[in-house]
This record gives structure tokens, sequence and C-alpha cells, in this order.
């Protein structure tokens, strides 16, 4: 293999820093391609838990270099923090931690612009990091950008054809505080793209990391509720400038049920004890904001629909031991729509808040999985389960994840990523 992606393949927090972290003992190079500081990638090592927000989450492995690409948004004060809570636990981000030069900014406006379009008439439930506005300005070509923050003069005159400066914040102000991050930054500046070229043709195995997810892409994704950029595999090439032809294979990460955090349809939502059971049992409050996730069963109109829109060769399937006490599990396999039946997502996006899943049904395995470390000795049922899913899906599970720690997952025989990742 050379390039692989690792993309959320629902509505995010799949546990895509898991399994990024664990491949990362066994690649080169790690590269965001979208997405921001609304990102919270948990990694475990230990009793030690890393909470990653722009920077790549395969950082912890000290052979990997970390890209963060043209196409991430940067919250100063964010990126900063995060610097500085990885040297705290010795972890060096010289020379090995490298930032696109065309990466956007996020500037104050941009978070004040979230705050006050969530007390609008069309709230989204986000993040409140200031990603939405920052996307928007950069599409509108009026953003700013790490290059700009290199130059003190050129700064000042970008801030102000921009139109940056209010009573609050007054330009010079803000300049000032952008020129220390751009201090701050200078050594970590590079043409990315380009890096990343060189390292793929050097023979690199290089990882791609999705944030978001697949259901939260702003093409793609349940829009309006959705974030601002391409969080489907399709993001790679623009988000790094690379060709998609450096994208050898595509691993969708998708946990055994379904949580979703903000506004907008999960058909699959349980507001009862059970969903109450799942959200406890999975601890699923966000990462980032700390909201409690709404919880339900594992969707599969929208789980085949994201094995559609990324191209996905396997499935990692996280968060398996959190239904290991349930009596029953339920998979949605379709849906009604009034008098119809559907097996895919209905063609006007509004019309997923009204249709009524349709169910297959599994007995529970009852037994705990968090030690097993071997696709045999899973419970038969958990293994009908997964069989269950794959058919659904028609997508293979290449790997199955059964606790938050870095050696709780399982690879079942004959998975595509044996065939990239040898030593997994
Ligand atoms: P991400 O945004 O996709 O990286 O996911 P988050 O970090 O936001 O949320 C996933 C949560 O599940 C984190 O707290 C992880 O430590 C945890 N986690 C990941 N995989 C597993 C698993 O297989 N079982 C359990 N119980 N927890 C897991
Ligand atoms: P990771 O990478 C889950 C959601 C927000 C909101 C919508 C738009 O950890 O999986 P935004 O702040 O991006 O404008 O919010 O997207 N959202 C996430 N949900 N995990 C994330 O990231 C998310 N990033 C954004 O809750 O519904
Ligand atoms: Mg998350």
């Amino acid at each position: 293999m050379s390039g692989i992606a690792v993309i959320g393949a629902q509505w995010g927090d799949e546990g895509k820093g898991k399994v990024i972290d664990l491949l990362s003992a066994h690649v080169d190079v790690v590269a965001r391609y979208q997405g921001g500081p609304n990102a919270g990638h948990t990694v475990q090592v230990g009793v030690q838990k890393f909470f990653l927000h722009h920077i790549p989450s395969g950082i912890l492995h000290g052979q990997t270099t970390c890209i963060v690409g043209n196409g991430v948004v940067i919250l100063p004060e964010g990126f900063q923090e995060e610097v500085r809570t990885l040297a705290e636990a010795d972890i060096s981000v010289d020379g090995r931690l490298f930032v696109s030069s065309r990466a956007h900014i996020i500037l104050p406006d941009h978070l004040e612009a979230d705050a006050r379009n969530e007390e609008g008439a069309v709230r989204i439930g986000t993040t409140k990091r200031g990603v939405g506005p920052c996307y928007q300005a950069k599409v509108g070509r009026t953003g700013l950008r790490v290059e700009d923050l290199l130059d003190s003069s050129r700064l000042e005159a970008r801030l102000e054809a921009i139109g940056v400066g209010t009573d609050a914040a007054p330009l010079a102000e803000t300049a000032a505080s952008l020129k220390k991050f751009g201090d701050f930054l200078r050594p970590h500046v590079a043409d990315t793209g380009d890096l990343l070229h060189r390292r793929l043709k050097e023979g690199a195995r290089v990882l791609f990391e999705g944030a978001q997810g697949t259901l939260l892409d702003i093409d793609h994704g349940t829009y309006p509720f959705v974030t601002s950029s391409n969080s489907c595999a399709g993001g790679i090439a623009p988000g790094l400038g690379i060709g998609p032809t450096a994208v050898d294979g595509v691993v969708g990460v998708m946990k055994a049920y379904g949580t979703r955090v903000g506004e907008g349809p999960m058909p699959t939502e349980l507001n009862d004890a059970v969903g109450e059971r799942i959200r406890e049992r999975g601890y699923e409050y966000g990462t980032t904001t700390g909201r409690p996730r709404r919880c339900g069963w594992f969707d599969g109109v929208l789980g085949r629909y994201a094995v559609q829109v990324n191209g996905l060769d396997c499935v990692a399937l996280t968060l398996l031991d959190v239904l290991d006490e349930f009596e029953t599990v339920r998979v949605a396999t379709g849906y009604r729509l009034g008098d119809k039946l559907l097996d895919t997502i209905p063609l006007e996006s509004w019309a997923l808040a009204e249709v009524e899943p349709v169910y297959q049904e599994f007995t529970g395995w009852q037994q705990d999985t968090s030690a097993v470390r071997n696709f045999a000795d899973l419970p038969q049922r958990a293994r009908e389960f997964l069989a269950g899913l794959e058919k659904i899906l028609g997508c293979p599970i290449g790997l199955v994840s059964v606790g938050p720690a870095r050696d709780q997952y399982i690879i079942p025989e004959g998975s595509q990523l044996r065939t990239w990742f040898p030593q997994v």
C-alpha cells in the first residue's frame, strides 16, 4: 500500500482516532484533509487520554510525519493548546508536524458569527468553533490563510482588505495576536502538497485521516444539518493537493450502533431507556463540547449509502463491546415512508425526518467481548451480528474494536487491512 484513507462513515465520533492511532504504528505519514477544531478524536494510551482536534491522531507514534492539509481550518488558540498538551506528555512535534501555508485561519469574527447564527432560525447545533463561517469566508474569497501570517505588513493589509476589525476586537489587536501565532506556526509551515507528493514518490506509507463523518459532509450529508467541508473520501485530493490516484484504499469507521450530536434527522434515534443505556455504556458525550450524543440502532440504509459515497473497501466496526449486555440488537435495513418501502435514502433530504425504520433483529450475545482478540473467540451471536451487518452493508468488516485501548481490536480472517498492514 502507499495511501490508505480512514474516514468517518456515520455522523462523526465513530472512533476514528482510535483506529488511526493503531494503524499509525505501521505508517510513515498521517495527513488531515478537512475540518478543524470541531473535530475531537480520542486516543487512549494506557490510562492517558489524548483529545486531538487539528493534529492528526497518528502524532503519538514518534516515527510519523503529520500533516495538517490546506483543507483544514485552524483556530489559533486551540492549535497552540494542542501542541502544548502534547509537549506536556513529552510528545514533540518538532520537525514532524507540517501545516499547509494554504490552510485557513478561524478569526474572532468567525467565532462571533457562528454563535450568532446559532441564535437564528436555522439552528444546526454546531460546535461553535467558527468552522462554518471560516469556510464561508474561504469560498467567498475573503479568508485569511496561514501564509498571510508570516509577514506582518502583508498581514495587516490582508486583514484590512477583508474587513477585519470591530469595536470589540480592533484590527491592530487582531493583527498582533495573529502575528504571534504566525511566529509560533512558522517552523511548521510548509508546502504540504509537495511534501506529500515527494513522500509518496519515495514509497512512504501514508494514512489520510478524515474528520466528522459522511453524513455530515457538506454535499453528501443530511443538509443543512452538516458541517461545512467534504468529510467523505472525495475530499482528500482537494484537501491535500494530491491526485485522487494517491488513495489506494478506503476504510470507513462505523460504530456498532448510531450516534449524532447537534440537530437534524436521525431515523433510528431512540428516545427511551434503550437509547439511554447505549449512551451510558458507550459514554456517548461529545469530545469537543461535552454534549450528550443522541443514540440509536445501527442504520444500515445510511451505512450502505456511506459505502457507496466513499467507495469503501472495508469497514472498521467500533464499540461492539457497548452492545455486550443487550438481549436484542437491531439494525435498520429499510425505511417506511407513507405507503412506500425504501431500501435507499429518500430523494429529498427533508423526508429523512419522516421515515420509519424497518428493523432486522439479532439475538444479543450477552457476553463480555472486551478481552477477545481473535475473531473465532467472539461469541457465536456476535459473529452472527457481524455477518448480518456485512450482508446489509454489502461491504466486508476488516477490523472490530472492542474497547478504547490500543490493543482492544480484532482483525477478522481475510481482512483487507492485513494486505495493507501485514503487521497489524
Ligand atoms: P472520533 O471523533 O471518531 O475519533 O471519535 P471520538 O473520540 O469522538 O469518540 C469515540 C469514543 O469511543 C472515544 O471516547 C474512544 O475512546 C471510544 N472508543 C473507541 N473505540 C471504542 C471501542 O471499541 N469500545 C469502547 N467502549 N470505546 C471506544
Ligand atoms: P469528529 O471528527 C460529531 C457536527 C456538529 C453539528 C454539525 C456542524 O470528532 O467526528 P460545525 O461546528 O462543524 O459547524 O457543526 O456537525 N459535528 C460533529 N459531530 N463529531 C464531529 O467531529 C463533529 N464535527 C462537527 O455537532 O451538528
Ligand atoms: Mg469525535
